[in-house]
């Protein structure tokens, strides 16, 4: 698989073969999904496996994990109404030419909306298939011209305890804000991804209003939620996860079926909706089913090592 450089990638380039002959199919499931007759222009279906259909809109925005509302997978729907996402501002940092203090909204103006249906996929061995709206990662960096100096990029999401109730409670044990990272090449990869939306509306709250990351190829605790700082290093950031249990979880977290979490297998996961009597378990694929696509970034690293 090819990329132009310094150009967006169209459906056809980053699109299996196996995904384009099933995108009647998948279209079709969309149709009852989205209310849409046809796939808009530009859809990306990266990724998706013959039997990969969107999860349920009602699932997707309820059953979420966002310790900034409580850590119980219901909390975020629940409380994360309290949060004020207009107006929203940006901090940019660190080793760029551009940066400062920016509405969201200058920040997105001109940047290609695209819609990208990926697979999901979480270290606690669920996944889903998210439609989502937004912009390419790489269009929202590029606007700062990072320099030489820039070999990563951190991600900070909103710090508000009166309006995040998680942040207030006593013993989370996160050491607020959430932070995530990526290294410039992760974060400039085509699949790399803002969302600002899902399944044709707006970013619930609780899915990370009013902009998220979205990294398919990793586990989804690299998807920071409601970003509201990005700073430009030379230096490896820290990750809230890692920080907090670094012995299981690192700041790569490519998705990984031949390396176990210390406490459960990676090497299935629970697609939602899941219950006790149908799991619904399938296997997991390295990259998440994204190894084509990206599996060249990590050339030299060993795998099991950088998890
Ligand atoms: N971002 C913030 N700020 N806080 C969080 O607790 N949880 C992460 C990630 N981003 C989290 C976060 C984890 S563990 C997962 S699996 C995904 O968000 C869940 O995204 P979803 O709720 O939209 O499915």
């Amino acid at each position: 698989m090819r990329y132009r450089r310094n150009s967006t990638p169209t459906g056809s380039e980053i699109t299996p073969e196996s995904i384009v002959l099933n995108r009647r199919r998948v279209v079709g499931v969309l149709g009852l999904g989205l209310g849409m007759a046809t796939m808009p222009a530009g859809t990306v279906l990266a990724g998706l496996q013959a039997d990969d259909t969107p999860t349920p809109e009602a699932i997707v925005t309820g059953y979420n994990n966002f310790y900034e509302f409580g850590t119980g997978k219901f909390d975020p729907a629940e409380y994360a109404h309290e949060m004020t996402v207009r107006p929203w501002t940006v901090e940019v940092s660190g080793e760029a030419a551009r940066t400062g203090t920016f509405a969201l909204d200058d920040l997105l103006k001109g940047l290609a909306v695209e819609e990208r249906i990926y697979r999901f996929r979480c270290v606690e061995a669920w996944s889903m298939v998210v439609p989502w709206q937004g912009v390419a990662l790489k269009a929202v960096l590029e606007q700062f011209r990072p320099n030489g100096n820039a070999k990563f990029v951190a991600f900070t999401t909103l710090e508000r305890p009166k309006e995040m109730r998680g942040q207030r409670a006593l013993f989370s044990g996160i050491d607020w804000p959430y932070v995530e990272g990526l290294r410039m090449d992760e974060a400039y990869h085509p699949l790399a991804f803002m969302a600002t939306g899902l399944y044709g509306k707006p970013l619930p709250n609780q899915n990370g209003a009013p902009w998220r990351l979205v990294v398919p190829w990793k586990y989804g605790f690299k998807s920071a939620k409601s970003i509201v700082r990005i700073h430009f290093t030379n230096r490896q950031p820290r990750n809230t996860w890692n920080t907090l249990q670094a012995s299981e979880y690192g700041f790569y977290a490519n998705v990984n079926p031949s390396v176990d979490h210390p406490r459960w297998s990676q090497a299935t996961e629970r697609r939602l909706p899941s219950t006790l009597l149908n799991p619904n378990r399938r296997p997991t694929l390295p990259f998440n089913g994204y190894a084509e696509e990206v599996a060249s970034l990590y050339d030299g690293m060993d795998l099991r090592r950088y998890f």
